[in-house]
């Protein structure tokens, strides 16, 4: 499936904050992705609600679909998958190439199928994105691993996964939720050290639990998983994807940048605590509710020296830090950014140089940004998903129009982000090639 040539043409502010109203908030790309993955160890069909309509949950239906799963829509936001006659173990190479969660579909089918076979997963190019905490998982459940014809193959002897003790070398979201399933099925116990406690993954486990997983430690580093029988749904039961705490944080600090009166709505601002902290020291005037964060920054925000890292959760998400780079270049005379996690996700900041940021890159993993610089509209490429929103947020600030060319990129994670954007005064529209 050709993707598409979108861009997007966008009329800058030029610094006046314009933006007003109300937004809602969608289900989250990386919780969805992995319930929609699971739905493989379970013997009946499994609902799911408050879906996003993003590219990647597309995607993700069609390697589904592909493994001979039926994927089928209830109402609007509604999914319902049965995978009780898939039996399929290949992954089609195309769509993996775009969608990094693939890999999250290999742990279920090796411990349903007891093989599964799947290219280098693809998605965001934030750097290498090596698969060793994978292979090196599976062999420790009992699995072969042989790489031929473009294709990395994964078998048992036995046609099941065995438990295993897997310490991983680093705190992985997408390790750690295909872990987590492949041990549902697994024969014995797997004890997982030193897992990632995003959000994502701790909604994920919750609610494996509630379709009949065991599994112990979740909250913690260490997840204990009892391996067990396929897992079961009622036909009225299902699986409420959480807000996207990504797309409420990368609007937040939007409306910081642009807005007197902003309130973004259905999203959970505990999963935010620290870039909401990290605005309010900027002097925004942020309050928060149950499912809300209202912003009404009435005064030109001035920081002298702001200095952030990015870092697994509860730290700062790398997935905001190209939005809060371009928040530094509107607010603070000296920023620094260390990108910890990924060493190809700085690449952007040579386009918001083109727009007049006055932006330094020391290396990989570390920049620096003077300020506040007046941006002027460029036209840019998004390299990635979150890369992609912060140009819009660029443009949005900056004078003059913009192009921002990749809308494809962009529609990975945010659902109809131009006509959101418009409801609440945004002049930006989408030109279809
Ligand atoms: C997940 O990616 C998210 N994607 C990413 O969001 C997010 O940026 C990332 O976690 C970090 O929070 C989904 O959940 C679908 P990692 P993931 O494995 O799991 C290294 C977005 O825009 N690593 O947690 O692929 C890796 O290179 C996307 O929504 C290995 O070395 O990221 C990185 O340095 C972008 N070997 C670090 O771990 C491996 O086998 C953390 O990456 C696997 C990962």
């Amino acid at each position: 499936m050709q993707q598409n040539k979108d861009y997007f043409v966008i009329e800058g502010f030029g610094g006046a904050r314009k933006l007003k109203g109300k937004i809602s908030i969608n289900g989250a790309k990386n919780a969805v992705l992995p319930a929609m993955a699971s739905s493989i160890v379970f013997k009946t069909p499994f609902n799911i609600k408050n879906v996003p309509q993003i590219e990647d949950v597309k995607r993700m239906s069609e390697l589904l679909k592909g493994l001979k799963s039926k994927v089928s829509h209830k109402g609007k936001r509604g999914l319902t998958i049965d995978t009780s006659k898939a039996n399929k173990t290949v992954l089609d190479k195309d769509i993996s190439k775009r969608l990094r969660a693939s890999i999250i579909l290999i742990g279920p089918m090796l411990s349903r199928f007891g093989e599964a076979s799947f290219p280098h997963p693809g998605g965001c190019v934030l750097g290498a994105r090596p698969i060793d905490l994978f292979v090196d998982g599976f062999k420790k459940m009992g699995a072969s691993f042989e790489e031929k014809d473009g294709y990395y193959h994964l078998k048992t002897k036995t046609g099941k996964l065995h438990g295993g003790e897997i310490i991983f070398k680093l705190q992985s979201v997408t390790a750690t939720e295909t872990f987590l399933l492949a041990g549902i099925l697994a024969e014995g116990k797997t004890i997982l050290h030193n897992v990632a406690l995003e959000p994502e993954v701790i909604s994920l486990a919750r609610m494996l639990v509630q379709f009949g997983a065991k599994i112990d430690g979740i909250g913690t580093t260490t997840l204990i998983i009892e391996g067990g029988e396929m897992l079961s749904a009622g036909e009225n039961d299902f699986y409420e994807v959480i807000p996207d705490r990504i797309e409420a944080g990368s609007l937040m600090i939007l409306g910081a940048m642009a807005s007197n009166n902003l309130t973004i709505e259905n999203c959970n601002p505990e999963h935010l605590s620290l870039p909401i902290n990290i605005l309010r020291e900027s002097g925004a005037n942020i309050e928060t509710g149950p499912n809300f964060v209202k912003i009404k920054s009435d005064k030109k925000l001035e920081v002298d020296t702001m200095d952030l890292r990015t870092h697994e959760y509860p730290g700062f998400p790398t997935d905001l830090q190209a939005p809060i780079t371009v928040f530094m270049t509107q607010v603070c005379k000296e920023g620094t950014i260390f990108e910890t996690i990924f060493e190809g996700r700085l690449n952007y900041v040579n386009d918001l140089i083109r727009m007049g940021a006055d932006i330094k890159m020391w290396d990989a993993h570390h920049i620096s940004v003077k300020g506040p610089t007046l941006l002027k509209g460029r036209e840019v490429e998004g390299p990635d998903i979150r890369a992609g929103i912060a140009f819009i947020m660029a443009a949005i600030v900056a004078e003059g129009q913009s192009i921002i060319h990749n809308a494809y990129f962009i529609d990975r994670g945010y659902e109809s982000i131009e006509k959101r954007l418009r409801k609440i005064g945004v002049k930006i529209k989408r030109v279809s090639n």
